[in-house]
């Protein structure tokens, strides 16, 4: 069946919004959901992560000169935080993950760009090989919005079917962008 082409409205009340790809791959999955949210929302600023050199987290903060200050920089120019991600071994990205860890750098280091994320908004997005998502996936989101005193608008699950998004997808997410109305 050939899914309706709908108009999806994210309300960001305003604010500037920015999605942030954490798949190992830029062309994948992931980004064909992305490349569909973008397509209705054609203000949404986009990040591919796998195009940054962003070191893993290290106690002595070794890894301080690589693009992850500059990134953070760029991305607190915006309210909404969409994370989009595949589904990897149950769990977000590694490289996703070490961008959540990285964050740590902000609460150490750069207080001042840390301070900078209280109040903005989080989103997630989960793209895997199937509609089976456990329930926990989406706890390091929530959490870390907690944690960061982050407002947690919520997650949802994407698939793709034979290298399409199936019309099931498309309508859970319109449903989920409607939602933050
Ligand atoms: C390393 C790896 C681990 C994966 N683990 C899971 C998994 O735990 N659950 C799942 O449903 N799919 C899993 N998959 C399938 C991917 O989630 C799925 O193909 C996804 O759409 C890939 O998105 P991408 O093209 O953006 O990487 C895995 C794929 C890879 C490469």
């Amino acid at each position: 069946m050939q899914a309706t082409v709908r108009k999806l409205s994210i309300n960001m009340k305003g604010k500037k919004g920015v999605i942030i790809l954490g798949s190992a791959r830029g062309d994948g999955n992931t980004r064909k959901i992305v490349n569909m949210i973008r397509a209705n929302h054609k203000n949404l600023h986009f990040i591919n992560l796998c195009e940054k050199k962003i070191g893993y987290f290290d106690y002595e903060f070794r890894n301080q000169d690589d693009d992850f200050i500059p990134l953070m920089s760029e991305i607190l120019e915006y309210e909404v935080l969409i994370f989009a991600t595949p589904v990897y071994w149950y769990s977000m990205s590694g490289i996703l993950k070490n961008f959540f860890d990285r964050i740590t750098d902000l609460l150490e280091i750069r207080k001042d760009l840390g301070r900078r994320l209280n109040g903005k908004t989080m989103m997630s997005i989960s793209c895997g090989s199937n509609a089976e998502i456990l329930d926990s996936f989406s706890i390091p989101f929530s959490e870390t919005a907690k944690y960061l005193k982050m407002n947690y608008w919520g997650h949802t699950h994407t698939w793709i079917n034979a290298g399409k998004i199936p019309v099931e997808v498309e309508l859970q997410l319109e449903k989920f962008l409607i939602k933050l109305r």
